[in-house]
């Protein structure tokens, strides 16, 4: 393995520890105490462990948690009308609905009716809108989180050939976007896409967001290449009736050939949960009126 592994856990630890820092300016300047409401639908045993880290790393972090737990026979005009408490509520600067939704909710729906300002998924039109015209707004959290780390390991990214693997609106489209702007050039590369390994090849920066265990092969690498891996894919373990997690990049083989791998457990998945706390802290100067340290 000659690959720098970059760990998510550590930098996640010290970017909560930036929030921290700058919950505790905001309070000091201007006697606002940021505050995370999050929204759970129903019973999905992987949202409820989302949701409980979440809320513990809101207070942890000086934050104020609010959580919202409704049946999964929610209809849809309730969950419109809590939204509407939440938008005006002055205690809250975040709103996160997880996902997904039951299915007589429409999630675009939803999506739509969190107050921009306080939209800390950055799931909202506008807020898509204003990063894909170079804008200041909220951005989602996972592509925030991808795009901290290459920074980290690369410095600037400007003029490196990119490759985002996969297109949905959480992550491939709003990567590319955040990429863009930091001046890389960015090919956005999906289940359509033709030789796929041929393009990968190209890249100086890879990014693994298609939800497959594994496709990405050591022999797609460029030498050297930085991989970020945000697949969290659920497998058969070696041992019977055991699973275990791993990418969507073959991290094994490629971490042989890469310059810098990102794990899994262990990479972008710890930032994502910091980056939310990044963002409800900036939702929370911007409508106080402060400038945000982080
Ligand atoms: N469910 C899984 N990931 C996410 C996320 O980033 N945001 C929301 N709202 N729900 C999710």
């Amino acid at each position: 393995m000659s690959a720098r592994i970059i760990d998510g856990t550590a930098f996640a630890a010290t970017l909560r520890g930036r929030v921290r820092n700058g919950v505790e300016a905001l309070v000091r300047s201007h006697g606002v105490v940021p505050g995370l409401a999050v929204v759970l639908v129903g019973a999905d045993p992987a949202s409820q462990v989302y949701v409980k880290n979440k809320a513990g790393r809101t207070v942890e972090a000086g934050m104020r948690s609010f959580e919202h737990r409704l049946q999964d026979t929610t209809t849809e005009a309730e969950l419109m009308t809590l939204i509407a408490s939440l938008n005006a509520d002055p205690a809250v600067h975040g709103i996160l609905v997880q996902l997904p939704l039951p299915k007589q909710i429409r999630e675009n729906a939803v999506l739509t009716a969190v107050d921009p300002a306080k939209d800390v998924d950055g799931f909202h039109p506008i807020n898509a809108g204003l990063l894909a015209t170079g804008k200041p707004g909220l951005v989602p959290c996972t592509p925030l989180a991808c795009v901290m780390l290459a920074k980290d390991v690369l410095g600037s990214l400007e003029g490196l050939d990119a490759i985002v693997i996969g297109r949905s609106n959480i992550v491939g489209k709003p990567v590319a976007q955040l990429l863009l702007a930091e001046s890389c050039t960015v090919t956005i590369a999906h289940s359509k896409t033709r030789d796929l390994a041929a393009v990968c090849a190209r890249a100086d920066l890879v990014i693994a967001a298609v939800g497959r265990p594994e496709i990405v092969k050591a022999d797609w690498l460029k030498p050297g290449a930085t991989v970020i891996d945000v697949g969290i894919n659920r497998v058969a373990g070696a041992e019977l009736g055991k699973m275990k997690l791993v990418g969507d990049v073959d991290f094994k083989a490629c971490a042989d050939k890469a310059g810098a791998i990102t794990p899994v457990p262990g990479g972008v998945g710890p930032m994502t949960i910091a980056c939310l706390l990044v963002n409800t802290l900036r939702a929370a100067c911007a409508i106080a009126g402060a400038t945000a340290t982080v």
